[in-house]
C-alpha cells in the first residue's frame, strides 16, 4: 500500500491524537482513570437539563424533528440560525454583522483546519505564508492541521510576569512581533488553552492594530470566550473589526458531541468556508444549531452562562488551586494566573525529568495530564520551559481532580528528591 504525502502528515505522534486517544480510552476503561488530560467540559446538571428539554421539545414536534434530521442545511449553515446569530451579535455588541459574515462548521477544530489552510500556506504565486501565533503556549489542536509541505506556524515566546510566590502570567512580547508578507494570518485563543490566560484588552487592541496595518486576518479563538460559554473570570472585552475572524463553538457549553463551530468574519472569508464545507462535508450538521437556536434567540444562553456555567467553573478552579496549595506546598510549583477556560498550567521550575517522562509515570498510575511541550506549535527554539510545564483540566469529577493532583504531587516530589541519585 502506498500512502500519500497527506497521509504521512497524519502521523501518530501528533499531540492531538494522543490527547483524544487518552480521552477515549479513559472513558472506555474499566479501571478508574483520573482524567486531567482532555478538554471535555463538565456535565453540569442544570445545563444538561436545559438542553435535554430543548431536545425533547424538538423530538416531540414532527416538523422540527423532521427539519433537524431529515434535511441538509446549506453549506454556509442553517439560514435561520445564521440570521439569529447575526441579530444576536449586532444587538449584544453593536457590531455590523450580517448573515454574509457568518458560517457554521462541524466544530471549531474544523473551523481552524479550514481557516489556516485558506489564509496561509502556498500562494497562487508560489510564495509561502505562515500563521503567526504571537504568544505560545497555544492550543495543541492547531499544530498538525497544515496540509502543505512547509511548517504552517511560526510562534513567539512570551514575556513572563511573576505575580507572587504562586502565580505567573504570560504576555505578548511585542518586540518580537513583526507582521510582514510571510504572515498570512495571526491567531490567539482567548481564553488560552492550555494556560487559562486571557490576553489583556490592551494586548488584543495592539494585535488588532498591527494586523490591520498589515492587512492580515486576525483570528480570535473564542472556544471558551464571551458571549458563550463565557468561561472568562476576569475583565475582557470582545473586539470586532473587519479583519477579525472570530471563532466560536458550542462544545464548552457542554455540547461537544454536536460538533458545531461558528465563524464570524469578512464575507470573502465566509464564502471560502462555505465552499470548503460543500466540498468536504456537503453541509455542517444541523443538530447543534437546532438545539441552541431558542437559547440564543431568547438570550437564555447568556443567563445560563453567567448564572450557572461560569460560577460552576470558578468553584472548580478554586477547589483545584486549594488542592495544589495543600499537596504541593513544599514543591517549586507555579500556576499560570487562571483567568478562564478549564485548565491549570503548572510550571515545575528546574524539574530534573522532562514532563514527557512525568506524563508517562503518571499514566502508569492512571493519571492523565498533558505534557507542556505539545503546546508550542511553530516555536523553533528548544526552550527548556516547554519541558517543565503540564496542563491539567479541572472539569473532570472532583474525586479525579483531587486524587489526580495528589498523585502528581507524589511523582513530582519523587523526581526532585531523586535528583542526582
Ligand atoms: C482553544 C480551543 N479551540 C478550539 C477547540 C476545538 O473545539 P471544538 O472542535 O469542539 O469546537 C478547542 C477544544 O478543546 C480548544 O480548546
Amino acid at each position: 500500500m502506498h500512502f500519500s504525502r497527506f497521509a504521512a502528515q497524519l502521523s501518530n505522534d501528533a499531540g492531538i491524537i494522543s490527547l483524544m486517544e487518552d480521552l477515549g480510552s479513559a472513558l472506555g476503561s474499566d479501571q478508574k482513570m483520573y482524567m486531567l488530560g482532555g478538554g471535555n467540559p463538565s456535565h453540569i446538571p442544570e445545563i444538561e437539563a436545559y438542553f435535554r428539554a430543548q431536545m425533547l421539545a424538538i423530538a416531540s414536534d414532527p416538523a422540527k424533528f423532521g427539519a433537524m434530521v431529515g434535511d441538509y442545511d446549506g453549506p454556509q449553515g442553517n439560514e435561520g440560525f445564521i440570521r439569529i446569530l447575526a441579530d444576536f451579535f449586532s444587538e449584544l455588541y453593536g457590531w455590523p454583522i450580517a448573515a454574509e459574515n457568518i458560517a457554521i462548521t462541524n466544530g471549531s477544530q474544523s473551523s481552524f483546519g479550514l481557516l489556516f489552510n485558506t489564509l496561509a500556506g502556498e500562494t497562487p504565486q508560489g510564495d509561502f505564508t505562515q500563521v503567526l501565533l504571537p504568544l505560545t503556549p497555544e492550543y495543541i489542536g492547531y499544530a498538525d492541521v497544515g496540509l502543505g509541505k512547509q511548517p504552517l506556524f511560526t510562534a513567539r515566546k512570551p514575556i513572563i510576569e511573576y505575580i507572587d510566590d504562586t502565580f505567573f502570567k504570560y504576555h505578548v512580547d511585542f518586540k518580537q512581533i513583526d507582521i510582514d508578507d510571510h504572515i498570512g494570518a495571526v491567531c490567539v485563543s482567548r481564553p488560552t488553552n492550555p494556560t487559562g490566560n486571557v490576553i489583556t484588552d490592551d494586548e488584543l487592541k495592539h494585535l488588532s492594530e498591527l494586523t490591520k496595518a498589515s492587512n492580515t486576518p486576525f483570528i480570535i479563538d473564542s472556544a471558551y470566550g464571551v458571549p458563550f460559554p463565557d468561561m472568562v473570570f476576569t475583565d475582557a472585552t470582545p473586539l470586532w473589526d473587519e479583519h477579525h475572524v472570530l471563532c466560536f463553538s458550542l462544545s464548552k457549553l457542554g455540547l461537544p458531541g454536536v460538533r458545531t463551530g461558528i465563524i464570524v468574519a469578512d464575507a470573502a472569508i465566509i464564502e471560502r468556508i462555505r465552499n470548503a464545507n460543500a466540498i468536504f462535508s456537503l453541509a455542517p450538521g444541523s443538530v447543534g444549531p437546532a438545539l441552541v437556536q431558542h437559547a440564543i434567540q431568547s438570550r437564555k444562553l447568556i443567563e445560563l452562562c453567567r448564572d450557572t456555567l461560569k460560577p460552576y467553573y470558578i468553584r472548580r478552579r478554586d477547589e483545584a488551586i486549594e488542592q495544589i496549595r495543600q499537596q504541593m506546598h513544599d514543591l517549586p510549583v507555579r500556576i499560570h494566573q487562571p483567568e478562564g477556560a478549564i485548565f491549570l498550567w503548572l510550571w515545575f521550575e528546574d524539574l530534573p525529568i522532562s514532563v514527557q517522562i512525568l506524563y508517562e509515570r503518571l499514566k502508569e498510575r492512571n493519571v492523565l495530564v498533558i505534557a507542556g511541550h505539545h503546546f508550542f506549535p511553530g516555536l523553533e527554539e528548544n526552550w527548556q520551559h516547554k519541558h517543565e510545564c503540564i496542563r491539567i483540566t479541572y472539569s473532570s469529577d472532583s474525586e479525579s481532580v483531587q486524587r489526580g493532583i495528589e498523585i502528581i504531587a507524589e511523582e513530582v516530589r519523587m523526581a526532585y528528591d531523586n535528583q542526582g541519585s
